[in-house]
């Protein structure tokens, strides 16, 4: 990286000194070094900023702008995956009005002081990034200052007291950091957050804050959202509180807050009242001026005894009202359903009694009414007909209520808005990384994040309405084409906030392009977006740009920066890979995928995770190749060397220079396609390791070449083999060949670590070396059973034909399971010898319906069973093969065997075949076959040790072949 970077610096500073064109006006000398030395600290700036895009200035670098004088006035690189550290001479950018390096997760470090010198900065915004250390008090020198986002960082220490004298501020967001000690208040001789009277946005939430809140409040401000949720505040509320009557939001819930709810009557613009899970006492508090509250949580306090307030049937905004534990009682005011907006009832564990009566003209948006653990002993609830739940009431000890729906937990599950691509083809698909804009049912590379309301007027999210109104306002103002957006996800999560997947659409082509991306991004970042009203006030992270991806491994910051780069996929060559879909795609986006391999320089980091090797986690083992090393052990890519070809490129044998024999994949130019899937193979490849898996030796990215460099297996596919020579496959061999790709299989579910599920197991990607030794290849389209519960990622269907889950196929979620399917057909030509589907007609139901127990020669199979192997049809262990392989494939998910499961059973079944002319180790040997475990005993299910070896090929198998030296990770 140091040497790129070098290279560009240099590059850069002779053409500031040489060519700046004319009539443009060069960028100021010290702006340029101080770009300079920002780049120097970044990697994956965007291709505009390089040495040939010309003056910072003059020619127009993405996200830069400049004022008459050539002084850099806004820098704004939102969203654009920049790695590295924010460089001291920030400092000396000192027009720099507007700063914007949001959602830039690799982004690390701490602020530089520095940025106390941009005296003109009015916008300060670094939310969803990784910066640690503390918020440097320098801030407070930046009188201009008006919008202040630091959320969604690693920031520890105290908030600086020198904030207190941004005067002209009017957005502070701190929220979601580790920030620690009391919100500073002034004294006589120092400034205080007390003073910012101007300031409408205090977003302090999800921190470590702590002290009492006494002296913050004055009649003299403005707030309109107070967020001050999930700290460790203490003390009382102060009075003053209430008498900002600006305020629309008041959160100070999940804080140890006591004494009594001081008088807030004048807070009659209030939206949201939250002072959930504190330790208040007293009274509850007068809300019946409150003419638009909406959301109201008194939960979990310590409040006194008393029946429901008045207000409890007055506030007709009323939309959700929450007091678990509040120790009310009395009966429930039937006049409360009746409020017109009312859409949640949660007053759970009070000691309300007498009779629950919801009847007459309830509220039609009602959907929750939780009542459990109160003393109510009838109801009469004539005409609600949604979630009710009364268990722990005495009305649910009597016999005639015990059965209802109401006295059990199980209720009925709202189902949460989702934007529908229903009116797209069922059978259209996209590719992993990719996603289906509603817009026009094409496949793109969505720009992606949560969006976060941080206090909703509503709680009903089945409406659709509501999100409809969402999706209109996101695709008006971001300039999107009209429905190029879709919402998923949407659920309140564990803080009580309404989340929301938002997916954005590019309004032509897959991909954003950079100024793109920069630009949605600061409009998310900086509120320029505006929610429609009920949604209140949002905050929004973004993912990482897929196309721009950049491995973050467990919040670390991986040196395996990326470039698009070639469909290269699938190893070892020799077969037809199923990646015609990248193929095409790649051609579709032949354009746009080069300018995007331009814009990031994968070769120079490449560079640096060779030689820092501790610095590559996922690429172990695998090495970096020049090109000058693979053309000269391919003499030069010739006609010779090939031995396969695709829509990516082509597929060469060489020998490299230690004689180890290889498979090198070189990607014809032109056939780029994006980089996600190019890092998911290489990653996966690299962590695999395992003798029936095909390894990754290395690979090379130089002088425009992308290759991937495998182990050389030496016979091809399965799929040839059961072609070309039939014969020869005799049944032992079959069943070896089994065994060797479930353990490969096995091994990438139960013992790589985040699991891995293939997702495209078939004969073409089983290879064979030259002792018939299976090999699985192609994890292109394979997807990490990470962060998502095991074993139930839910995605888009992905396969080939004729191996595909009809389970999955169906649900969309993903399993294991789904690969056991899809190995089954496997087996089921290993019987066959034929396709999966041949001539119309599908294997598995062929088998299934012509099965006959009571067929002794051939288990019914005869029309179907491989002329090769007829005589084996009449063993107990083809049978067993064959039941087995139909429990693979059975339409319930949850009735296939495990691939663990599957390997025991072939290895029982190879143990039982009798020795004979296929080369059958001697019963001799069984003792060191199992490592001294004792026959039948394997002593590791997937233990790389053969069982029958050396039975091809007079015993072909070296000894490190019976190194076991695959990783086994604790999960
Ligand atoms: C509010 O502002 C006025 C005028 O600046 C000032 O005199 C007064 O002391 C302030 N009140 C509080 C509570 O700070
Ligand atoms: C709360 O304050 C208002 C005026 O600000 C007053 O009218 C009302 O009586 C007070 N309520 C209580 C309970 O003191
Ligand atoms: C119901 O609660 C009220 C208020 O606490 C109480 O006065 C009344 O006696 C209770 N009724 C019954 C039947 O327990």
């Amino acid at each position: 990286m140091e040497a790129a970077t070098r290279r560009r610096a240099l590059l850069l500073l002779v053409l500031v000194a040489s060519s700046v064109p004319a009539g443009l006006c060069a960028t100021n000398a010290q702006d340029v070094s101080a770009l300079r030395s920002l780049m120097g600290q970044w990697s994956n700036v965007p291709s505009s900023w390089s040495a040939t895009a010309g003056d910072p200035c003059g020619a127009a670098w993405d996200g830069l702008m400049c004022d008459a004088n050539g002084r850099v006035t806004s820098l704004r690189l939102s969203s654009v995956n920049l790695q590295g550290t924010l460089s001291n001479s920030i400092g000396q950018l000192s027009q720099l009005m507007f700063l914007d390096l949001s959602f830039n997760i690799g982004l690390e470090g701490t602020m530089p002081a520095s940025v106390g010198n941009l005296a003109q900065l009015t916008t300060l915004i670094l939310a969803g990034c990784s910066f640690t250390g503390s918020i440097p008090q320098e801030l407070g020198n930046l009188q201009k200052m008006t919008f202040l986002a630091l959320n969604s960082n690693k920031f520890s220490g105290g908030i600086p007291a020198s904030l207190g004298l941004l005067s002209k501020l009017f957005w502070l967001d701190l929220a979601d950091n580790q920030l620690t000690g009391p919100v500073p208040i002034s004294t006589a001789t120092t400034p205080g957050l007390n003073l910012l009277t101007g300031t409408k946005h205090f977003h302090f939430n999800k921190n470590q804050l702590s002290g009492t809140l006494t002296g913050l409040f004055n009649s003299n401000m403005t707030l309109i959202h107070i967020l001050f949720d999930s700290n460790q505040f203490s003390g009382s509320i102060p009075a003053e509180i209430g008498s900002i009557s600006s305020l629309q939001v008041l959160r100070l819930d999940r804080n140890k807050l006591v004494g009594a709810v001081p008088n807030i009557t004048n807070l009659v613009k209030l939206n949201e009242l939250n002072l959930a899970t504190n330790r208040l006492t007293g009274l509850l508090p007068d809300l019946s001026t409150m003419s638009v509250l909406n959301v109201v949580d008194l939960s979990k306090n310590a409040f006194d005894a008393q029946v429901a307030p008045n207000w409890f049937t007055t506030l007709t905004s009323l939309t959700s009202v929450s007091i678990s534990s509040g120790k009310l009682s009395g009966v429930v005011p039937k006049a409360l359903f009746t409020l017109p907006q009312l859409q949640e009832v949660v007053l759970d564990n009070n000691q309300f009694n007498g009779t629950l009566e919801i009847s007459g003209s309830i509220s039609k948006q009602l959907q929750t009414v939780d009542l459990r653990f109160n003393s109510i002993f009838d109801t009469a609830t004539t005409s609600y007909k949604k979630a009710l739940v009364l268990l722990g009431n005495p009305v649910c000890a009597d016999a005639a209520f015990s059965g209802q729906p109401f006295c059990s937990i199980q209720q009925e599950n709202t189902i949460a808005y989702t934007t529908s691509t229903s009116k797209c083809s069922l059978t259209s698909t996209c590719r992993s990384d990719q996603s289906m804009n509603p817009a026009n049912c094409g496949c793109a590379y969505s720009y992606n994040g949560k969006m976060v309301f941080r206090a909703p007027f509503f709680k009903d999210l089945t409406n659709s309405d509501t999100f409809q109104q969402l999706e209109t306002s996101l695709w008006t103002q971001l300039k999107l084409r009209d429905g190029a957006v879709s919402l998923s996800k949407i659920h309140f999560n564990s803080d009580n906030y309404l989340q929301v997947q938002v997916n954005l659409f590019p309004s032509s082509g897959a991909l954003f392009n950079v100024s793109e991306l920069i630009s949605i991004g600061f409009d998310l970042s900086n509120q320029t977006y505006k929610p429609p009203a009920n949604f209140g006030p949002y905050y929004f992270i973004a993912d990482p740009y897929v196309p721009l991806a950049v491995a973050v491994d467990g919040g670390k910051k991986s040196k395996f920066s990326t470039g698009a780069i070639a469909g290269i996929a699938a190893a070892g060559g020799l077969l037809v890979i199923a990646l015609i879909f990248v193929g095409l795609f790649a051609l579709r986006q032949k354009r746009r995928a080069k300018e995007l391999a331009e814009r990031t320089d994968p070769f120079a980091s490449w560079g640096a995770a060779q030689k820092d090797s501790g610095g590559a986690p996922q690429l172990k083992g695998a090495r970096f190749f020049s090109f000058e090393e693979l053309k000269s052990c391919t003499d030069n890519f010739s006609d010779s060397q090939e031995i396969g070809a695709g829509g990516y490129g082509k597929v060469y044998k060489g020998t490299l220079v230690d004689g180890m024999r290889v498979a090198i994949k070189r990607a014809q130019s032109g056939s780029m396609q994006g980089a996600p899937e190019f890092k998911n193979e290489i990653e996966l490849l690299s962590r695999v390791h395992h003798r029936n898996l095909v390894s990754l030796i290395g690979f090379c990215y130089e002088q425009k070449e992308q290759m991937l460099v495998y182990e050389f297996v030496s016979n091809g596919t399965l799929r040839e083999n059961l072609v070309v020579r039939g014969s020869y496959l005799d049944w032992k061999k079959r069943l070896r060949i089994a065994l060797g790709s479930a353990r490969g299989l096995a091994y990438l579910h139960e013992l790589a670590d985040p699991p891995i599920i293939h997702r495209d197991v078939k004969s073409t990607n089983i290879l064979l070396d030259d002792n018939l030794k299976a090999k699985v290849a192609d994890f292109g389209l394979s997807k990490l059973v990470a962060d998502t519960e095991k074993g139930h990622v839910s995605t888009q269907v992905k396969g080939t034909l004729g191996y595909l889950d009809p389970e999955y196929y169906m649900t969309q979620q993903l399993s294991e399971k789904s690969d056991v399917y899809s190995f089954g057909v496997v087996m089921l030509e290993l019987v066959s010898g034929r396709q999966p589907i041949e001539k119309g007609k599908y294997i598995v139901r062929e088998v299934r319906q012509a099965i006959d127990p009571a067929d002794r020669d051939h288990y019914g199979l005869r029309a179907i069973v491989d002329p090769a192997i007829r005589d084996a049809a009449r063993t107990a262990g083809f049978r067993r093969f064959v039941q087995l392989a139909m429990q693979c494939v059975d339409e319930s998910a949850a009735a296939r065997p495990a691939m663990g499961t599957v390997v025991k059973e072939v290895e029982a079944m190879l143990l039982n075949e009798p020795a004979g002319d296929g080369g059958v180790s001697s019963a001799g040997s069984s003792a060191t076959e199992f490592e001294g475990a004792g026959r039948g005993a394997p002593a590791h299910p997937y233990s790389d040790v053969e069982i029958t070896r050396g039975s091809y090929g007079g015993g072909g198998d070296t000894a490190s072949d019976y190194m076991p030296y695959f990783e086994v990770k604790p999960k």
